[in-house]
């Protein structure tokens, strides 16, 4: 029986890695973090450390800096104070896969001197020494600890990524690392419980006069390493932002990469990506091929299209493997792509931009560029969010095509004409200038950096877009009438969610349904938790229908929850914690449910859990009294209610703009007359989801600062 055999493969293989397997792959580890191109640089990027505080580091994709550079100044005493070396990066994917990787070059298990920490997962201990993190991560640490304490070097990655909240982090650092050498220099300091930062700490330590600081200890701190890496190589927007700190380069071993153009523009993207596929598998000599696409749903449809094709070709030229990789795609397939291909056999790697510079896999000689890019934009007079795909950058797609340069002379397909290349912008716009601010606007805001608008950013967000998130923040009763944070701002802000979910916690605490909103808010905040391949709509649709509520998505989704934990807990019961995981995986795919997705939720709902109580919110539950929660989603997301228009269309009441709801919704086909929405997304309709059924008089009495007729 095939699957016997395929067992006891696996059992053997086990059995038989002997010591010597183990010495040899650690040898093999040692052999390519030598042949590394910073490894040659090693001493000199040390000494550079030591001689300046703040450093750029620019280099090429692959050439070590994210898994090398710590243990490098781990090796070299950096630690040696008590303090850790923490690194950002943008993407949860990177930080794993990162962390994973130097774990095992270590040969230590993961979460003791190497570990990472994302949102709602924390991987460290108290030996942690190096610690691979999220951006947005260290920005709440600077919640609790505004000086960032525990850290002697904080590297800062992916830079020229430009998220929001590296942008917002950069900005910190500065102050924390100005204020912390300040402190070495015989300037008093205050107990850092205190919730303050930014401007609000170094005006605090310049005004010796200060009230609060003549009342508090002497605490002095070690001063802090920054260090900005960048792919890209515009390291002098960096270097003057930070006050012509020095940039250094890390040459990497690029091979020349060819670059094609098409002679015609193409109309068909995925057409043109396919034909380019067979004709390099087809055609040319050894390597895998990387295309990059713009999401879930067009990998999974080029997939499906490769195999269909292959199955038209000759045995002899099946030998083509694909992998996926997107960030919603459970980790261990991510993990996959790493692996070599075995022999004989093409890897065709299918990747959003994450294979652009996050994630470095080995063994690429092709490229297969169409040019394209899913970016997130942000209408603030709006309050739309749409995801759309638009052309790269110069810079991405120079990215792109290094991609394929990295073991050997590479290949690299631009599916569009050179003279498009020529027209495209050089960088991508920074995502502060493209995205709602009011999260960000919060935290700065709970961090004690008053005035927003004039906070020290590498870029500045536009104006209309930081008072239009005061003015929502405002309407959440976060910042009061003169912009100062108010105390439901303030628990709003210690909670890891979504200003407006976070609000929807406290205000269901007062309705008596914060039970049933905690699950709510869980499920609202991960990406889809169906999940609909395209093959197999109709049972999708159908799997959906057992738990779709009449009276819309949030009771769907808490349906859904209680129904997973239901199945989970009675597992539990009789099965160890293992299978009843595995029992729970094999329900969700039953049920056309994305584990991955309920996992997280699942893991966000017990972290919320703790923070709601120990924020001393009550706990309690609505039962049954769906009436009471919807009044409750009313009191909670009044900022995104819509009315039905006589054609069907939705009036949101505070843009104007007509919506429909999306197809996904429950209610896409009872259209209630008045409901309130999570969602706002743009594609070729604007639609909405996340759709409750509530009554417009609710509104009235629940928002009346909004919604109350004047006199
Ligand atoms: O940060 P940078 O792009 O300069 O390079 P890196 O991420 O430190 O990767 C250096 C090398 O480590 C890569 O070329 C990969 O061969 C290897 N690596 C790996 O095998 N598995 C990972 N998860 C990460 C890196
Ligand atoms: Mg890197």
């Amino acid at each position: 029986m095939p699957s016997m055999a395929a067992n006891n493969f696996s059992r053997n293989t086990h059995q038989n890695q002997t010591k010597g397997d183990f010495v040899s792959r650690k040898q093999k580890i040692e052999q390519q973090r030598k042949n590394l191109p910073i490894a040659a640089v090693e001493r000199r990027l040390v000494e550079e450390v030591r001689n300046n505080d703040t450093l750029i580091i620019v280099g090429e994709t692959g050439s070590g800096k994210t898994t090398q550079l710590p243990q490098y100044l781990f090796k070299w005493g950096f630690c040696r104070d008590g303090g850790i070396i923490g690194i950002t990066q943008p993407r949860r994917v990177a930080a794993i896969t990162v962390a994973k990787r130097v774990a095992e070059e270590c040969g230590i298990p993961l979460g003791q001197k190497v570990g990472y920490a994302i949102r709602f997962e924390d991987v460290t201990s108290g030996q942690t020494k190096i610690k691979y993190m999220t951006d947005g991560l260290l920005l709440r640490e600077a919640l609790l600890d505004p000086y960032l304490s525990k850290y002697s070097v904080i590297i800062v990655d992916e830079a020229h990524e430009r998220t929001i909240h590296t942008d917002v982090l950069l900005g910190l650092l500065k102050n924390v690392q100005k204020a912390r050498s300040k402190s070495i220099n015989g300037v008093v300091n205050t107990d850092h419980n205190n919730s303050n930062n930014g401007h609000a700490l170094e005006e605090r330590i310049d005004n010796q006069n200060d009230g609060i600081l003549k009342s508090c200890q002497v605490k002095k701190y070690n001063p802090l390493k920054l260090i900005i890496m960048s792919a890209s190589l515009d390291a002098r927007v960096f270097s003057e932002y930070f006050g012509g700190a020095k940039a250094v380069h890390v040459q990497g071993r690029q091979f020349p990469v060819d670059i094609f153009y098409t002679h015609k523009p193409e109309t068909d993207c995925i057409d043109a990506a396919l034909i380019t596929i067979f004709q390099i598998h087809l055609e040319e000599g050894p390597g895998d091929v990387l295309v990059f696409l713009t999401g879930q749903e067009e990998i999974e449809s080029v997939e499906r299209l490769i195999h269909e094709r292959l199955r038209q070709l000759p045995e002899c030229s099946r030998k083509l493997l694909t992998f996926p990789i997107f960030s919603s795609l459970p980790s261990e397939k991510q993990m996959r792509v790493f692996m070599p291909s075995p022999a004989g056999h093409r890897k065709v790697i299918l990747a959003t931009n994450i294979a652009e510079t996050s994630v470095t896999i080995p063994g690429i000689r092709y490229v297969v560029d169409p040019g394209l890019v899913k970016a997130r934009t942000y209408d603030p007079k709006m309050g739309v969010d749409s995801l759309i795909i638009v052309t790269t950058s110069k810079a991405q797609a120079l990215q792109r095509s290094g991609r394929a340069g990295r073991d050997g002379p590479g290949k690299c397909y631009r599916l569009y004409q050179e003279s498009f290349f020529e027209k495209l912008t050089d960088s991508t716009l920074p995502e502060i200038k493209r995205c709602d601010l009011s999260n960000v606007v919060l935290q700065l805001k709970a961090l004690g950096i008053d005035d927003v608008i004039n906070f020290d950013f590498i870029e500045k967000p536009d104006r209309t877009a930081v008072v239009n998130s005061l003015w929502s923040l405002y309407l959440l009763g976060a910042v009061t009438e003169d912009n100062k944070l108010s105390d439901v701002g303030r628990q709003m802000a210690r909670l890891p969610l979504d200003p407006v979910y976070s609000k929807a916690l406290i205000v269901a605490s007062q309705f008596g349904c914060l039970k049933e909103m905690l699950i709510c808010v869980a499920m609202l905040s991960v990406e889809s938790i169906f999940y609909a391949p395209r093959e197999k709509l109709e049972e999708s649709r159908n799997a959906l229908k057992s738990f779709a509520s009449p009276e819309g998505d949030h009771l769907t989704l808490l349906n859904v929850y209680r129904a997973a934990d239901e199945f989970f807990q009675k597992n539990k019961m009789v099965h160890s914690e293992e299978k009843a995981e595995k029992n729970l995986r094999k329900w969700c795919k039953d049920n056309y449910i994305n584990s991955r997705s309920l996992k997280h939720a699942r893991d966000i709902h017990s972290q919320v859990v703790r923070n709601v109580e120990q924020m001393g919110l009550r706990v309690t539950s609505c039962e049954d009294d769906t009436l009471l929660l919807r009044r409750c989603l009313a009191a909670s997301f009044f900022l995104k209610a819509a009315m039905k228009q006589p054609d069907g269309a939705y009036r949101v009441t505070l843009s104007g703009l007509i919506v429909q709801i999306h197809p996904s919704s429950v209610l896409f086909r009872a259209k209630p007359e008045c409901i309130v929405f999570n969602e706002l997304v743009h594609t070729n309709h604007s639609y909405v989801r996340n759709v409750s059924r509530i009554d417009y008089l609710w509104l009235i009495e629940l928002a009346p600062h909004l919604y109350a007729v004047q006199d």
